[in-house]
Parts: C-alpha cells; structure tokens; sequence
C-alpha cells in the first residue's frame, strides 16, 4: 500500500488580500506535496481560509459590509490565486462551513468530556490582531507578539486546563525531536513551555462571529481552537458519515503542519495539547519557516509593504516565483524579496542556465541524429573520463537532492541540482558537440552520440529532480524529450542511464525567455498602480484597476464578463460604478463617532450627504470647498442614524490605513465623470 502522506498550510485570515508571504508558504507546501506525489505516496494537502473572530467582525465593519460578505469575497481571492497558481492543493477548507463548524463541535466536547474545561472568569488583556490572551498585563500594555496596545476584557469563560500538559509537551519535545522543526524553534517553544503554562480562556461572550459552544450558545469558541482543528475537521473529523471517518483515520495525523514562525506558540504548545485533551493523535511534524522581508521589515498589510503574487506571475510566470522563494530564501531563516534578486535569479538560474542547457542539447539532437531520436551511447573507445564523471555526478546529485529536500533544505537541494546542471553546460562548452558533428567518421559519430548522450541523460534527471520547484518548465521540458506527462514519473526509479536510445523527441522550444531592465519596471509600475489605486474591501469600485495585459512569457487571462477567480472585473463590470467629481459644500463632525465626517457635496445635478470615516484624519472645515472624488451610485447606508449617499474615494495608508482623499492636480468641473 502507498504510504500516506498529509500535509497543510496555515488557514489564512481573511482580513487582508493574499500577497507573496502567504504564496511562500503554500509554494513550499505545493513543492513537498508534488515530489511525494512523485513519490508514489498517496498524498492530501489542505489549505484554506480562517474566518472568524473579533478581527475579521471589525475588518467587515470597517468596510461596511457584513463578516459573510467579506469572507465570501477574500476567500475567494485566495482560492482564485491559488488556482492561478497551479497549486496543487486536494482540499480548500474554510470555517465558516458546516463541516468545520460540527468538528470543532465535537473537539469542544472531547475536551469537555475528558474533563479538561471548567467555566471560570476571565479578566485581563486581549490582542485583538493576535487574537491572543496576554497574561500578567497591565490595561492598554502592549501585545508581545505584535506591539499593538492590548484591550482588557472581563467577561465569563470556559477555561481548558493548559496547565495540565506541561510535563506532557516537555515530553513530547524531548521524545520527539523532530516535532518541531527547525531546532531554534524547538528552543523557544521547551523554554517557553518550561517558564509555566496557564490555563487558557477557550471561549468568548462578547463575539458574535464565531462557532457556538455547544450547549451553550451564548458563548463562541476560542478562534484558536476553531482554527487549529480545521487540520482535522477538513478530512472528517466530527463527520456522523461512515466515509469520513474513515478518511479521517486514514490520514490523520498530519505529517507536516507548515507555518509561519510567528504563529509557532499556537500550533506547538496550545494545538498538541488540546489533542492530547481530546484523545487524539499528534501530528508528526510542526515546520516553521521565517519571514519574507520587503524593504527590510515583515511583508504585512498592516506595513503597506507587501507585493503581490500576480504581479510576478504575470510578467515572468509561475515558475519564476516559485524558484526564487525556495532557492533564495534559506528555509526556515527569514528572506527578503526585491525585483531586481528576482529578475538576476530568474536570468541566471533558469534563462542560462537550466533553459539554455535544454534548448542547446535538444536541438543538437534533432539536428545532428536521424528523425531526431535520442543517441546510443558508447561504451568503449568514444567514451572519456568526463562522460563517467557526469554520471557519478548525478547519480550524487539524485541522494544529496533527496536528502536535502527531505530535510525541508530546499534551497540546498535546488543548488546541488544546478550544481549539475552547471557540470554538464562545462562539459558541453569542453566537450565542443558542434566541432565533432562536423566530421563524418565513425568514431566521431559515436563520440557525438556519447555527449550528446550524457548531457540528454543529466538534463532529464535535473528536470525530474526540479519538477516540485518548477513544474511548469519541466513539463514542457519532458514533452520535448518525448516522454509524455511527467507527473506520471515515479522519482524512486530515478537513476542513471534510463533514458532509452531512440526516444523520439518533440518539438523543441525554449522555456524560460531572458528578462531584461523593462521586465522589472514594469513589475514596479503594476506595485505603484496598486498602491496609488484607493483601496477598499467594501466596494467593488475600490478594487484596483486591472493591469494591462502585457506581452509576456506567461498570458494573461483575457478579460472576461463577470469577477474571474483571482478577483479581476472586465471593464463592463467598471463601468457601473460611477465616480464623479463633488466639491464639498459643509462638513461637521458626527455627534457620538470619533472617526465620522457628515459631508455635504455637490455633484453637479444635486447636493449629496455623505457620511465618511475621515475625521482622525481631515478637520471639517479643511474641506469646505474642496473637490472630491464620490461614487455616487451606492445604495444609500446608514451609519449612526445618518443617511449616506455616496462613498468618498480615498487611499488608505500607513498601519492605521489612513485615509487620503483622492484629488486632481488640474482643475475639474464638478459633476465630470471619472472612468
Ligand atoms: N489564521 C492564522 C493561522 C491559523 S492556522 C490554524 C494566521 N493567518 S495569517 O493570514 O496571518 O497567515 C499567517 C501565515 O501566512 C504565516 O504563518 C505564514 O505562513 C504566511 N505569511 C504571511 N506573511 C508572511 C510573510 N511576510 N513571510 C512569510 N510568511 C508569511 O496567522
């Protein structure tokens, strides 16, 4: 029977639109599900979205929109993206579904039944961001983990006995050194855990947005407890159907939860634990890697740093950025992403490199054989030293790859790999194919046919070796060497000399085009046109304009009618919402709302009220006078009583996202339309 294999991402929150942070993690999870997948092993890799809590209930509030519509519409943009991405994911689970929702159900009352909750009274200080109960905190003192002030809740809980699995997890640690990888990791979480665990308040009154407790619904389950079990929920656990049960048993426990270092805490101290409480089995193992940098701090929404996935992948393809984050970014340490490390990684790794070394060899093969099949080698007088030497080299290069990758060092495992790819480009280069094709005679036929031989064979051991990194590439790259679909390769069969004489190759074509200085700029522009677009998650009229096709290696989808997957609208879709120029004849302070401005504009065919959150930022009487930009073809809301026709169009900026109104540097009569 295949061994099974089970791995997942974090659940992402949905209070922020994906970036390249959350493509790192699912790019490394993708590469290790596809090479088991290569493997034989019957692989399941779950991602998926986590909903609730007081952090999206307050996200949706500040867009206007209800939790459901907004988790509705970010969970799809992550879907969307995953799917553009090719990510290979088996299930997509969200917390909001029934499914979900009956697991973590059932986790509550395992833990309850085995005696591991008690209701008590909770009152100390809370970080919303974190979603995090901070111990020994005095009122407004900062959270540990993010530095944003914490809020004191009191309130009545359920508590779950934390405090009763110290020795056990120390155990755990101790026993089972690889449960938490890497060791630096390891380190924090033993001295962390050895400093003394308190129990832990696993359930809120004052949260609407959540799973009840059950039989007792006035409560919602803890958000970390909800979201940790969706590892379990997604493959059955809670399930009255047979089936899933079965699955259940069949998969669990996970054989690598892959996560973010920020969030270890939760998932190695806190998610074994309530495992143990439920009397359930642990994962394997817990893998934290570290941080994407962008202009030297963490990528996060709340810095405004961040850069999109789609902006790489549309102008040098999937490949691209999947090869930059797991060859650059030494795994488990933190990494920094920039542009120009992209475009030099891409132009000298995959253009040269990887992609000459496949065009030069395939085609020297269809030129110089007969019906361009793949040469016999020799294995007497034609063959030299440098032959043997490429062979050894890649048979070494099959082990330490494995090795490496096994060990979750892929960044190692890609530059062993390359470190054979640049063997044989030295090879070719010495060995000097186009000089010997040239002469007739038997033995520099048969010399010929060596080389080309070996550099044929290395290169499809290479493309084998980096389909989990590349899979794009490399499948074309198979197809060209006529060997049909490349996921249908077992990689424990790898080995030297497979390829048979007289494979037919297909057409070749180069696989990864150079990329020059306008390939960055243009990267750059598309990141600039996102941050100058007004962001926000209420309205689709907020949503960045679409970019430009370009004429690039990787097409663009073209526009279509309705929203695609990845969140684009056609210009159809634009066209309905329609901004026009105001000018703002009074403003006043809401009564009641510090962050509310009553306006009164003007757009031309009538005066508008507008309600806007803009007050932390504008004085009223700054206003008075000044033309705006208004979407004036909202239905009507009201906010604290007030009638509000229209939405101000503004930037949202810094960590606070504060807003910036939208303005014209030439004059604008009122009422013009913007499209
Ligand atoms: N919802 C929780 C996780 C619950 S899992 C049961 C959460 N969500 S999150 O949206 O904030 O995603 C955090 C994860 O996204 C990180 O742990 C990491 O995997 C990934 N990353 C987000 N930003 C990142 C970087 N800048 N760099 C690297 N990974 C990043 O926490």
């Amino acid at each position: 029977m295949a061994k099974k294999f089970y791995i997942t991402t974090p659940i992402y929150y949905v209070n922020a639109r994906p970036h390249i942070g959350h493509a790192y993690t699912t790019i490394a999870c993708d590469a290790i599900a596809r090479r088991q997948r290569m493997l034989g092993s019957d692989t399941h890799f779950l991602t998926g979205t986590d909903e609730h809590g007081q952090k999206i209930e307050r996200s949706a509030a500040e867009a206007g929109i209800t939790p459901q519509e907004l988790t509705d519409r970010i969970a799809g943009e992550f879907r969307g993206l995953w799917d553009r991405m090719k990510i290979s994911y088996d299930d997509f689970i969200r917390t909001t579904e029934p499914r979900h929702k009956r697991g973590v159900q059932e986790m509550f009352r395992r833990i309850r039944d085995n005696g591991y909750i008690y209701k008590g009274s909770y009152s100390g200080q809370y970080c919303v961001f974190d979603e995090l109960y901070v111990d020994a905190a005095e009122p407004g003192s900062p959270c540990p983990e993010c530095g944003r002030p914490t809020e004191t809740v009191s309130e009545e809980n359920y508590f779950f006995k934390l405090s009763a699995f110290e020795d056990k997890l120390l155990k755990l640690y101790t026993g089972q050194p690889d449960f938490i990888r890497p060791e630096t990791r390891r380190n924090e979480v033993m001295t962390f855990v050895r400093s003394g665990l308190r129990d832990l308040s696993i359930s809120r009154t004052t949260i609407k947005w959540g799973i009840p407790v059950p039989d007792d619904p006035r409560h919602v389950i803890y958000v970390w407890l909800d979201a940790l079990s969706n590892y379990c929920t997604a493959i059955g656990f809670g399930s009255p159907e047979k089936q899933d049960q079965q699955k259940f048993d069949h998969y669990w426990p996970a054989d690598v939860h892959m996560i973010g270092k920020e969030i270890v805490r939760f998932h190695c101290v806190y998610w074994p634990a309530f495992l143990m409480a439920a009397g359930l089995p642990l994962p394997k193992s817990i893998v934290a890697h570290g941080w994407l940098l962008f202009e030297e701090s963490k990528m996060s929404k709340s810095r405004g740093n961040i850069v999109r996935a789609e902006t790489v992948i549309d102008v040098l393809g999937n490949d691209a950025l999947r090869y930059f984050l797991l060859r650059e970014v030494v795994f488990g340490q933190d990494g920094s992403f920039s542009f120009d490390a992209l475009v030099q990684r891409y132009n000298s790794d995959l253009a040269n490199d990887l992609g000459n070394l496949a065009s030069r060899t395939l085609t020297m093969i269809t030129r110089y054989f007969r019906g361009g099949e793949v040469p016999y080698p020799s294995s007497g007088g034609a063959r030299t030293a440098a032959d043997d030497a490429i062979a050894r080299t890649a048979e070494d290069t099959i082990a330490s790859f494995a090795s490496l990758w096994d060990d979750f060092q892929f960044s190692r495992a890609l530059e062993a790999a390359w470190g054979l790819v640049g063997a044989v480009n030295k090879y070719i280069v010495e060995n000097e194919p186009w000089a010997v094709a040239e002469k007739e005679d038997e033995g520099s036929r048969s010399r010929l046919a060596t080389i080309l031989y070996t550099a044929a064979e290395a290169l499809r051991i290479v493309t084998a070796l980096a389909h989990p990194a590349i899979p794009e590439a490399t499948a074309r790259i198979w197809e060209q060497f006529g060997l049909g679909a490349i996921s249908d390769f077992r990689l424990t069969d790898l080995k030297w000399g497979q390829l048979q004489h007289g494979t037919k190759l297909g057409k070749v074509e180069g696989v990864f085009p150079r990329a020059d200085k306008s390939t960055i700029e243009r990267m750059q522009q598309m990141e600039q046109q996102r941050v100058a677009a007004p962001v926000a998650l209420a309205a689709p009229a907020a949503t960045p304009a679409p970019t430009a096709p370009q004429a690039t290696p990787a097409a663009t989808a073209p526009a279509t009618p309705a929203a695609t997957p990845d969140g684009r609208i056609s210009i159809e879709d634009f066209a309905k919402v329609e901004m026009r120029v105001g000018q703002v004849k009074a403003a006043e302070k809401v009564k009641g709302a510090d962050k509310l401005l009553r306006l009164e504009v003007d757009i031309g065919t009538e005066v508008r009220q507008v309600v806007a959150g803009i007050a932390e930022a504008y004085a009223p009487e700054s206003l008075v006078g000044r033309k705006v930009v208004l979407v004036v073809n909202l239905q009507p809301r009201k906010l604290r009583g007030l009638e509000s026709n229209g939405m101000i169009v503004a930037a949202s900026v810094g960590d606070k996202g504060s807003p910036v109104l939208a303005g014209f540097l030439e004059d604008v009569p009122i009422g013009a339309r913007l499209k």
